[in-house]
């Protein structure tokens, strides 16, 4: 009887504890700051109220480069976390390697297909399956401004290439500084990109990052691209340490810079510092690139093998993400907007109004970019590539636009 006792007393802890871990969710994603936590925590509560217990796996690091470092190493050991903020060409990587749960039986079920804009859908699935449920939209085009600032310097507000050389050079005179800019790779890609929209537009952009058009990444175009890049450095403020995205947001916010180039996840950071967006700190197209939209699509993949083998707790993560309500809170927090487009968007503030309208502007004429920082344009191997060129072009002290235009060509073709 004791033996039998014991033997029971010890299954049923088993399965209590079997039971308990499959209730659990293990997510992995780099939201960080203090605008991010405040998203990432509207998820983990609506988790929460469906009893499911949230085991954060958060990896600093604005651009996640370090959590997909962690990312894979906790995946070849065998160890992979339940979910994982994984996007762009990278799904089709993990997927191939065959490491992520097809959510097709959620997606039938909440009819993914007729809510999601096919530009997104597309990107959520590996040979036509559903591998990730996106969470937002971000553009990424976006200049932040102090208006402050520029009224003291006598600058205007900038639409073009031009107009914002004139006001950044007002603001150098008035001793202000007149660009904040992080000192990861990735933000001067974010830099780059902008810069590239304005002076290709969307078709050429495409041809040069998406097609990778050998003739146009060394052309006559690519090489001004660089020499707008090359002209920007002067407003940029000298970086003594490390900086983060959030901590060149911030400067803005306190005065100590007039401007940033940054997607809207910037002004989920505005918001968190009791900022209002289109008010206190200025949302304008990045100069030059008016009316058109860069992309960067967040979204959660989940793992075949997880750690905690819970695939209820996957179908309910991905069902819960495409809620109405969901969406709604997440976005406000974010600084994004929604994926599906019968959330009402009274709330948001005048930033996202008018990203929600570019965006189906651009959507309908078939001109929406993906953003080439974020990993939305390209593999790995030519994201790494492009990376190298700018970034070794934005430190060099003889930067040549006309090299920098052939090296680019170079290693694309190399890479591909
Ligand atoms: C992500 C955003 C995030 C940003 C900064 C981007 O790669 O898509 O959600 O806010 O990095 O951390």
């Amino acid at each position: 009887m004791v033996v039998m006792a014991t033997v029971l007393g010890t299954s049923s802890m088993v399965i209590a504890a079997v039971t308990e871990t499959k209730r659990d969710v293990e997510v992995l994603h780099w939201w960080t700051s203090k605008g991010e936590m405040k998203a990432a925590r509207v998820l983990q509560d609506s988790l929460e109220q469906q009893g499911i217990a949230w085991r954060n796996f958060a990896i600093a690091g604005g651009g996640g480069e370090s959590a997909m470092t962690v990312l894979k190493s906790r995946a070849v050991s065998g160890n992979p976390p339940t979910a994982a903020q994984l996007k762009g060409e990278d799904l089709q990587e993990w997927a191939m390697l065959g490491f992520l749960t097809q959510l097709d039986p959620v997606a039938q079920k909440q009819h993914w297909d007729q809510l999601l804009p096919p530009v997104i859908s597309q990107i959520m699935k590996y040979q036509g399956h559903y591998v990730a449920v996106p969470v937002n939209i971000h553009r990424v085009n976006w200049l932040w401004v102090n208006p402050a600032l520029l009224k003291k310097a006598g600058a205007e507000l900038p639409d073009s290439l031009a107009s914002f050389f004139a006001a950044a050079e007002k603001l150098k005179q008035a001793g202000i500084v007149p660009i904040a800019l992080g000192s990861d790779p990735w933000q001067e890609v974010t830099l780059f990109e902008s810069i590239a929209l304005a002076v290709l537009g969307p078709e050429d952009y495409r041809s040069a990052f998406v097609d990778l058009d050998a003739d146009l990444l060394s052309s006559a175009k690519m090489v001004e691209v660089f020499r707008q890049f090359d002209a920007i450095r002067p407003y940029v403020d000298v970086k003594t340490k490390a900086m983060e995205w959030s901590d060149a947001s911030a400067m803005v916010v306190d005065g100590e810079a007039a401007m940033q180039f940054m997607g809207d996840w910037a002004k989920g950071e505005f918001t968190a510092m009791g900022k209002v967006p289109g008010v206190d700190v200025l949302c304008l197209p990045a100069p030059g690139t008016q009316g058109f939209f860069t992309y960067n699509i967040d979204s959660f993949a989940f793992f075949k093998h997880d750690a905690t083998m819970n695939p209820e707790s996957q179908a309910k993560m991905a069902h819960t993400i495409l809620t109405p309500e969901f969406q709604r809170q997440f976005n406000l927090a974010k600084g994004s907007i929604p994926v599906r487009n019968d959330v009402p968007l009274t709330e948001f503030d005048r930033c996202a109004q008018a990203s929600a309208q570019a965006f189906r502007a651009n959507a309908e004429h078939h001109q929406l970019v993906p953003s080439l920082s974020q990993g939305l344009a390209n593999s790995s191997y030519v994201q790494a590539a492009i990376f190298d060129v700018v970034t070794d072009f934005f430190h060099s002290k003889k930067a040549d636009p006309q090299q920098a235009a052939m090296r680019l060509e170079r290693a694309v073709r190399s890479a591909r």
